[in-house]
């Protein structure tokens, strides 16, 4: 099985993340930057949330996908108000005609005071037991 990461941090949080599930995916977690080259089985997609939307440079990203480059996308993210960035993710997702996993992880990430440290020790090590159910 192919697998693959794409994430977009403005404030390190989703790249945190993804370092987590890149060690126990085994792939190396890279940028919305680098173009998915390659058909892969699962991409793993993570980004926090600015201003109630998720970072625009994901939603570029998410429209340069097409199904036949990736099977099925699992989402992860963070974010300090609203409830999970990963709606906003699977909606643009499935209009691209992409196969969204049902399965997804959010936890907090600060915003100022607001949930300060996170993610913390406690969420990566939740990121690292959802990861495992998804391979
Ligand atoms: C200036 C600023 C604006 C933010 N706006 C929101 C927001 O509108 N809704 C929300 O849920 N979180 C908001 N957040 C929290 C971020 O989504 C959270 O820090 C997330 O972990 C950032 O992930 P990233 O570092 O990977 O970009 C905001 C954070 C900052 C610093």
């Amino acid at each position: 099985m192919t697998t693959a990461i794409r994430y977009y941090t403005k404030f390190g949080h989703s790249a945190q993340m993804a370092e987590v599930v890149g060690q126990v995916v085994g792939a190396k977690p890279m940028t919305v930057d680098v173009p998915v080259s390659e058909p892969v089985d699962v991409l793993y997609l993570g980004t926090g949330v600015l201003f109630g939307r998720i970072h625009k440079e994901m939603e570029h990203y998410i429209r340069t996908l097409t199904p036949d480059k990736v099977k099925r996308v699992v989402c992860f993210g963070s974010c300090a108000i609203i409830p999970s960035p990963v709606p906003q993710m699977s909606k643009l997702l499935s209009s691209q005609g992409i196969a969204v996993d049902q399965r997804s992880f959010t936890c907090r990430g600060a915003m100022g005071p607001l949930h300060k440290g996170h993610p913390d020790k406690q969420d990566l090590d939740n990121l690292r037991k959802f990861i495992q159910t998804t391979i």
